[in-house]
């Protein structure tokens, strides 16, 4: 995983951690656990350094994570909820459907924090505080992050559907998505940052890769990179990012 520089990522990741979650709710403090589990931050951090000696992957899905389970209901740990009789998972929802990666460490995330601080820490603040560390651990950006979240009790696949930006989306459908959000299109651009790491399937934007607009062509900025674009076929390494891509196979 390479060092996370660019000035947008940077943007993307202070907006997850300070701009949605105090436009839904402004009580949110960084010191809410100070006395109750002053140690949390570490205890997450622990439990995410260790998985990403084995999945360095690990850091960018967890940024991701946080990213799909805000965008439906808040940040609140709906994405977390698995179904039952009154409950439709939203691991479920397209977007997420074999593609969402790291429900079990955050499990482990869990486990590790209730051992220390009994039902304390609620896993809406886990997932915050694991998309911040996440960063860090990447040699990324670090911020505050704010805490006091509630964890949903119900979840809404429907709205994840629905609300979840597509890679097929166009530019005024993401804005939509993200105005939704009460996020505006300078947020939409930064967040969009957060792909300079982790991986993607190549179906997803092969399309767009080869028949640039319809045209046929390879998209502009790869055209210069044609040979190798050509002989890594389905796992390269695109030529402005360090997104790698996953084969479909
Ligand atoms: C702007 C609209 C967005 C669209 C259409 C979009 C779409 C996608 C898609 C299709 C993938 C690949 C999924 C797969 O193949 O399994 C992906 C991966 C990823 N996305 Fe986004 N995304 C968007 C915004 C964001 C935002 C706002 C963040 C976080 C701030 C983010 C973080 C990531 C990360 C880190 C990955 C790699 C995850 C991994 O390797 O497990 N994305 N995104």
């Amino acid at each position: 995983m390479k060092s996370l520089a660019t000035t947008s990522f940077l943007c993307a990741l202070l907006l997850f951690g300070v701009l949605l979650p105090f436009s839904s709710n402004a009580q949110l403090d960084p010191s809410f656990y100070n006395n109750t589990c002053p140690n949390v931050s570490s205890i997450v951090r622990d439990v995410i350094r260790n998985v990403s000696k084995t999945d360095t992957r690990m850091l960018a899905s967890l940024v991701r994570l946080h990213f799909h389970e805000c965008f439906v209901q808040g940040c609140d740990a709906s994405v977390l909820l698995n179904t039952t009789d009154t409950i439709v998972t939203e691991q479920d929802a397209f977007p997420n459907i074999n593609s969402l990666r790291g429900l079990d460490v955050v499990n482990k995330i869990k486990t590790a924090v209730e051992s220390v601080c009994p039902n304390t820490v609620s896993c809406a603040d886990i997932l915050a505080l694991a998309a911040e560390l996440s960063s860090t651990l990447s040699q990324g950006p670090d911020w505050k992050v704010p805490l006091g979240r509630r964890g949903s009790l119900t979840a809404n696949q429907t709205l994840a559907n629905q609300n979840l930006p597509a890679p097929f989306n166009s530019l005024d459908q993401l804005k939509a998505a993200f105005a939704k959000q009460g996020l505006n299109t300078t947020d939409l651009v930064a967040l969009s940052g957060a792909h300079t790491f982790g991986k993607a399937h190549c179906s997803l934007f092969v399309s767009q890769l080869y028949n640039f607009c319809n045209t046929n062509n390879l998209h502009p900025i790869h055209l210069t990179t044609t040979n190798q674009f050509l002989s890594f076929r389905s796992v390269f390494r695109l030529p402005l990012t360090n997104l790698l891509t996953i084969s479909n196979a």
